[in-house]
């Protein structure tokens, strides 16, 4: 482990490092935290090199007999930092003393090395298969006068470009209640300097393009106060060089591993340094920390680059792919599915399906998803969430009859549920009326005629377990499509106390991770996957437990290039799925051709949302080609390594084998143009000393010319092209 995270007792220098990255923290005067580097590898530290003292007007000093004027908590780059004692910059935890006071500082008491990875009680988190290959570094720190003392986590991994941070706060057993009113996960503080922030807002129908802005003096924040990741803007900020792009300069990446409220706050001080703090939005939230009780903030993933944006995104891509994702479909292919929502939306029944199942069959598709409007009544989205029963009129024979069809023509079966959600038009809300999150004496507010059950309560969590494993207990579903369509307001849990009421979405989290932790456990051979009205919980959190989530409602192929792009910044490929659907578009009422629709959804996990009998001969056999293509292409699609190549009116992405034998190149040109410039796609990632040979021309290209000369792309005399390139070295 010494060769992972070492201490040195005489300079009081930790340094974790591997062969990429270097993070290095001191115990300094009082036994304050500083923090002093993390970026590219430094084999050489000797401990010597440390942060400058300087008296700077208006600092405060450690309350001590002789203070030092140099030494001030305001200016100082730290690892944890409190309100209330002479840091004036954002903090990453306040706490609510007994008395009232939020004073705490908190400085190093003790520390231990563990090989591997602890598992974080209750939440999601990255892990390792074997304790060799990461080390963790956990230092108490504590609060002198309360006593009250926080681990500080940090895991390295042995081959890969990441830091994993959390905090366990605990309060001794003899101690009276603390109030945490902030507990981030993380903080880290960079020197002075020039910093860009990329972050990843959106809408629904509209999610994760990327953003980049200048950190100027002040503070900002990226952040969810839904009770969710949100469509509006993700949990994960990269700080970068000023002129950092896709292939060069320093990149920080900062994700949160939690599907909660989360905040991402930026502050630049008076002296050019930036601090970043990020974890749970402290916006509504408070925990009574009881004397002997713990409280576990979710992980950050800290990522470092100095090759640009793709390399840091491949360290997420693999992280996420090999140690957050678990499962039997973790290592697996993934079907190609055809789901009936765009197709009929709530207008079917098993009569009007079975063809679909027969054409996809025709077709070459892996599986049929039964979307929306299955069970209870629900003919629109009025009623029945609650109710996880079928809906005898449109199953009159019931779903397994319908499921053993699907299974019969070869296909799996799938099946769309979402079961945090109810209707007061619903069985569940007339036996319960108490279940959904509403506050005493105030209607709670709809959205989408839906409102949101308190999973935070143990008995609504048995309820919902119960429905799903009655439906699950059958054994005829193959698949889960766990759905999410409204934000959470009107927070209040009648289980409760009026004080700790701030609990209530933190709690809602737990309660839903440990719901997703027993079904996952419980049904290992289905295959989840995430949904939130589209991706509006698409996060590392719900990772962990859904191995691939509908990246977004809107399936237009231009609008999807935008929002894939930003997706893959740190979501690997085979996390997201995409559907060819009808042209136009049923979002954005565009028209595009089907090879471009196709080659968009081919980029991720790849599937159907429309109806294939109303496929034309030429559309069917298009199909057909693209599904058989699909299965040729899906092992570099869902395990290889993918690079984002151009964004803008040309965009270009590629994926390339581990080996570096086979490549595919997808371009895509937006608005053409009355005399159009020559366009040069430069390739990248392959070896430059191998011959490649284009699978469908056989002509031969040196991986260095693909790379440094690029390809011409074909004039078109169209808007929305695209084409597809599959290499394969060979010599
Ligand atoms: C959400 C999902 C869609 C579909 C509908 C059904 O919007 O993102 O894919 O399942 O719900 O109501």
């Amino acid at each position: 482990m010494a060769d992972l995270i070492a201490f040195d007792a005489k300079t009081q220098v930790f340094h974790l490092h591997n062969q990429q990255i270097s993070y290095i923290f001191a115990i300094e005067d009082g036994g304050v935290l500083g923090h002093l580097y993390f970026g590219q590898a430094v084999a050489g530290y000797h401990g010597e090199r440390r942060y400058p003292r300087k008296d700077r007007g208006f600092a405060g000093n450690l309350p001590v007999a002789e203070p030092e004027r140099g030494f001030s908590l305001d200016t100082l780059p730290q690892e944890i930092s409190s309100r209330g004692e002479a840091d004036f910059r954002i903090p990453a935890f306040v706490i609510r003393q007994a008395d009232g006071a939020q004073a705490s500082r908190f400085v190093y008491a003790s520390h231990r090395i563990v090989p591997g990875k602890p598992k974080l009680p209750g939440l999601p988190a990255a892990y390792v298969e074997s304790p060799d290959e990461a080390a963790t570094l956990i230092v108490t720190v504590v609060d002198q006068p309360s006593r009250l003392q926080a681990d500080l986590y940090y895991t390295i991994y042995r081959d890969r470009a990441v830091i994993a941070r959390s905090v366990c706060f605990r309060n001794p057993a003899d101690q009276p209640v603390v109030t945490l009113e902030q507990a981030a996960s993380v903080q880290l503080d960079f020197p002075a300097g020039d910093y860009r922030v990329l972050s990843l807002p959106g809408a629904h129908a509209n999610e994760r393009h990327l953003q980049k802005e200048v950190v100027g003096y002040g503070i900002k924040q990226f952040a969810s106060t839904r009770g969710t990741t949100s469509h509006q803007m993700n949990n994960f900020i990269a700080l970068t060089a000023p002129d950092a792009d896709e292939f060069h300069g320093d990149v920080y990446g900062i994700d949160l591993v939690y599907s909660g409220n989360h905040a991402l706050t930026v502050e630049k001080d008076q002296i050019d340094q930036v601090r970043v703090v990020a974890g749970i939005n402290p916006a509504g939230f408070t925990w009574e920390l009881a004397g002997g009780a713990e409280f576990q903030t979710p992980e950050a993933l800290l990522v470092y680059s100095h090759q640009g944006l793709n390399a840091m995104s491949q360290t997420y891509h693999r992280l996420i792919r090999e140690r957050v994702v678990r499962g039997r479909y973790r290592d697996q292919e993934r079907p190609i599915l055809v789901n009936n929502w765009e197709a009929t939306y709530f207008d079917f029944n098993e009569a009007k399906l079975r063809p679909i199942v027969d054409a996809a069959k025709k077709l070459g598709i892996e599986m049929f998803v039964l979307d929306d409007g299955w069970f209870g009544h629900r003919d629109d989205d009025t009623t029945s969430l609650g109710d996880w029963v079928v809906d005898s009129h449109k199953f009159p024979l019931g779903l397994k009859h319908f499921a053993d069809y699907v299974h019969n023509q070869g296909l799996k079966f799938g099946l769309w549920v979402e079961p945090e959600m109810i209707s007061k038009d619903s069985d569940l809300y007339r036996a319960h009326p108490d279940y959904l999150l509403a506050v005493p004496g105030r209607a709670p507010s709809p959205s989408r005629f839906q409102y949101v059950l308190d999973l935070s309560r143990e008995d609504v969590r048995a309820n919902i377990a119960g429905q799903l494993s009655d439906l699950l207990d059958q054994g005829y579903i193959d698949y889960i499509k766990w759905d999410m369509n409204r934000h959470l307001s009107d927070i209040y849990s009648h289980a409760l106390p009026a004080a700790r009421q701030g609990e209530v979405l933190h709690r809602y989290m737990l309660g839903l991770y440990a719901l997703l932790e027993e079904l996952t456990t419980k049904y290992p051979d289905v295959l989840w996957e995430g949904c939130s009205g589209g991706g509006g919980r698409i996060d590392t959190g719900f990772a962990y437990y859904m191995p691939q989530s509908w990246t977004s409602d809107n399936t237009d192929a231009i609008s999807r290039l935008g929002i894939q792009y930003g997706t893959s910044l740190v979501y690997p490929p085979n996390t997201f799925t995409a559907h060819v659907s009808v042209s136009p578009n049923e979002q954005t009422g565009r028209s595009t051709s089907l090879a471009t629709r196709g080659n968009v959804a081919m980029s991720a996990v790849f599937g159907y949302e429309l109806d294939l009998t109303k496929l034309t001969k030429t559309e069917q056999k298009q199909v057909a080609a693209q599904v058989a293509a699909y299965k040729q292409i899906r092992p570099l699609i869902q395990f290889g390594h993918f690079l984002r190549l151009e964004s803008g009116n040309d965009y270009a992405w590629m994926f390339v084998s581990a080996d570096q034998n086979e490549a595919l190149l997808f371009t895509f040109h937006l608005l053409n143009n009355g005399q159009p410039a020559f366009h040069i796609v430069k390739m990248a990632g392959l070896d430059p000393a191998k011959q490649y040979e284009d699978t469908a021309t056989h002509t031969v290209y040196g991986g260095d010319e693909l790379m440094h000369m690029g390809l011409y792309q074909p004039l078109q005399r169209q808007d929305f092209t695209t084409h597809q390139y599959h290499f394969k070295a060979i010599n």
